[in-house]
């Protein structure tokens, strides 16, 4: 196993025990991802350890749910604490990389010289993953997971890297696509992404709910917020990207709210999207 799939099993082993704390937030995930149709077929990508969905609820709007996570041990854990290990609907699976490069990028560093194919494969690999995900499915989110698939870039060649934005904007273009490409034809997408935290903004856990937006606003001008994760940016690119815009029909954007992870607190949004 590669450092950076032993460090993301670290990350999710500090939050495994955070159920409580994520009480506020796994509400306002719940209740994007709890409307399906008829029979739908919910597929969440980066659920871990599935702190941030009330599965009890999800099963009730669903015919079944499958959990997409690098982290197997999370996953099983976190449907064990739900008390739903072996449900017939909840489908588990593990060891997946949803970028399809973890193996190639734990080989870089800040002095590798990354080439145009390297770039390219950034945007196509994030589809090598279909083929172990059992889709097309009426609904599809990303839980949190943006944020973590740019961070392996930052650890890997860092900000400073020529070739930082261009590879961070492939990551991000692949994973958009590839949740158009799990979808069915009207299907609901739920993109869901931290943007900033307490960590370069303390004051994040005391700003009034009323103003949150606000702040939000202000911190993405002042440009302190994760790479590739400005709200606006996410949504121009699902309307000016060729492939995405020719396939989504309607875009909502939600939120922020806040994610209390424990040691820090998050601003998270969403964005709703249908499929053509
Ligand atoms: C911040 S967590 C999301 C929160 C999580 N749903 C919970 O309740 O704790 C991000 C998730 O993305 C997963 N992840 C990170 N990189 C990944 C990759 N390359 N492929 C698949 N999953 C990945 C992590 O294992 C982690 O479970």
């Amino acid at each position: 196993m590669n450092s950076l799939i032993q460090r993301q099993i670290a990350f999710n082993l500090s939050s495994s025990n955070a159920w409580d704390a994520f009480s506020g937030h796994r509400s306002q995930v719940t209740s994007l991802l709890k409307h399906g149709w008829d029979p739908s077929r919910l597929c969440i990508l980066g659920a871990g350890n599935c702190n941030d969905l009330d599965l009890t609820t999800l099963i009730q709007s669903h015919q079944d749910i499958h959990l997409v996570d690098i982290d197997m041990d999370a996953l099983a854990q976190g449907v064990a604490k739900q008390n739903l290990v072996d449900h017939m609907y909840v489908h588990l699976h593990g060891g997946i990389d949803l970028t399809g490069m973890i193996d190639q990028m734990s080989h870089w560093s800040p002095n590798s010289a990354l080439t145009e194919t390297d770039i390219a494969d950034c945007l196509d690999a994030s589809t090598r993953c279909l083929e172990q995900i059992p889709g097309p499915f009426e609904v599809v989110a990303s839980t949190c997971l943006l944020s973590q698939l740019i961070k392996i870039v930052v650890d890997t060649i860092g900000e400073n890297h020529p070739q930082f934005v261009d590879v961070i904007q492939s990551i991000r273009l692949g994973h958009l696509r590839l949740l158009l490409q799990l979808m069915v034809p009207d299907g609901l997408g739920v993109l869901i992404t931290d943007v900033v935290s307490s960590d370069s903004y303390l004051p994040l856990a005391s700003v009034p709910d009323q103003n949150l937006s606000q702040v939000l606003v202000q911190l993405v001008r002042q440009g302190n917020f994760f790479h590739g994760v400005n709200p606006a940016a996410i949504v121009n690119l699902f309307r000016q990207d060729p492939v995405l815009s020719q396939q989504v029909a309607s875009l909502e954007p939600v939120g922020p709210w806040r994610w209390n992870f424990g040691p820090r607190h998050y601003a998270v949004i969403a964005v709703k999207f249908q499929k053509r």
